[in-house]
C-alpha cells in the first residue's frame, strides 16, 4: 500500500530533485489545461477587488503606473471591476482558454500564455508586477520571483499575495490520516482510528516538520515543494492544488539584495502580503 501519509517535500533549488519536480511540473500543467472547473471555482474570489482592504491596497499602488503586468492573472478580475486599467495592463497565465475569454471580455488589455519557466515579457518592461495566490502553485517558487523581478524596471514596485503555509505550519494539498475528509468528517464516518491519526498529522506531525524546516531555512532560502498534491486524486477544494509551501521569511531572504521592502498594511494570519521596490543596481544581486 502507498504510503500517503509521508510528507513528500523536496527543495526547488537542490539539483538533486530536478528529476522528480520536471515531472510534477508536467502534471500541474496538464491539470491547470485539463480541470474543466478549476477556473469557475477559483472565480468565486472576484468580489475581493470591491471589498478586501488588501486587494484595494494593490490597486491603491496601481496608480498613475504606466506598465501594469499581473502574473497568473486567472480571469484578470481586477478588470471586471476597473476597466479603466485595461489599457495599461497585460495578463499571463497557463490555461489557453482563459487567455482567449480574457482577450474577448477586454480587448483594450493584452493577454499572454505562459509555457515553462520564462514569462513572455521583455526584461524592465513594466512599472508594477503583481501576483495574487499564485506563486503558492509553482513548482519553481525562485525561478518565478526572479522571473518576475527580470520583467520590472529598476524603482519599479513588486507586489505579493499569497498564504503563508509553513508560517502556519500547515499545506492543505497534504495527505491527512488514511482517506479524504477532516477528522471530524472521519469520526462521524465511523473510521476513529483514521480520524485520530488525521488530528495527529495536522495538529503534531506537520507543524513539527514545518518548524523544523523554518529552523534549517535560517537566513537562507531553501524553497519546499509537496510533490504529491491531492488535487490528483481528491475533488476540487481551495489549494488542493498547492505546491509550494510558502514562506514569508525565505522569500525575503531570496530577494533582500535585488528589492527594498515597504511596510504595508498588516495582512492576516497566515497571509503573505509583499510591496517592494526594484533597487537601482543589481550587480550583486543573488544572497550565497
Ligand atoms: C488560485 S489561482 C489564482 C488566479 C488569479 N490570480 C486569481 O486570483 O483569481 C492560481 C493560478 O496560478 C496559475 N499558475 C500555476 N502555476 C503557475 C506558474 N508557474 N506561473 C504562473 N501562473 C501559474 C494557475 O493557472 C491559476 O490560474
Amino acid at each position: 500500500m502507498i504510503n500517503r501519509r509521508r510528507l513528500q517535500w523536496v527543495s526547488a533549488v537542490s539539483p538533486n530533485n530536478e528529476t522528480v519536480l520536471a515531472s510534477l511540473q508536467v502534471k500541474m500543467a496538464n491539470y491547470y489545461a485539463n480541470s474543466a472547473f478549476y477556473y469557475e471555482e477559483i472565480d468565486s474570489t472576484n468580489g475581493n477587488w470591491v471589498t478586501h482592504p488588501l486587494y484595494k491596497d494593490i490597486l491603491s499602488r496601481l496608480g498613475e503606473k504606466l506598465d501594469i503586468v499581473e502574473v497568473g492573472c486567472g480571469a484578470a478580475n481586477i478588470l471586471l471591476h476597473h476597466p479603466d486599467l485595461a489599457p495599461r495592463y497585460r495578463g499571463c497565465e497557463f490555461s489557453t482558454q482563459l487567455i482567449q475569454e480574457n482577450g474577448s471580455k477586454y480587448p483594450a488589455a493584452t493577454f499572454k500564455q505562459i509555457t515553462g519557466n520564462r514569462l513572455p515579457y521583455a526584461d524592465g518592461s513594466a512599472d508594477v508586477v503583481f501576483s495574487v495566490f499564485v506563486i503558492e502553485h509553482t513548482v519553481y517558487p525562485h525561478l518565478f520571483l526572479s522571473e518576475c523581478l527580470r520583467l520590472l524596471r529598476p524603482g519599479g514596485t513588486f507586489i505579493l499575495l499569497c498564504p503563508d503555509f509553513l508560517g502556519k505550519g500547515m499545506i492543505p494539498s497534504q495527505y491527512l490520516g488514511y482517506s479524504y475528509g477532516t477528522g471530524r468528517e472521519k469520526m462521524k464516518r465511523g473510521r476513529i482510528i483514521d480520524a485520530i491519526i488525521t488530528g495527529i498529522d495536522s495538529k503534531v506531525r506537520i507543524p513539527g516538520k514545518c518548524e523544523k524546516l523554518k529552523k534549517a531555512i535560517g537566513d537562507s532560502f531553501a524553497f519546499y515543494i509537496n510533490l504529491a498534491p491531492v488535487c490528483f486524486e481528491y475533488p476540487f477544494a481551495a489549494d488542493h492544488d498547492a505546491t509550494y509551501l510558502t514562506y514569508d521569511k525565505e522569500i525575503k531572504n531570496y530577494l533582500r539584495n535585488e528589492l527594498n521592502f515597504e511596510s504595508t498594511l498588516p495582512a492576516q494570519d497566515g497571509i503573505i502580503y509583499m510591496v517592494a521596490s526594484k533597487k537601482d543596481s543589481t550587480a550583486d544581486a543573488r544572497p550565497n
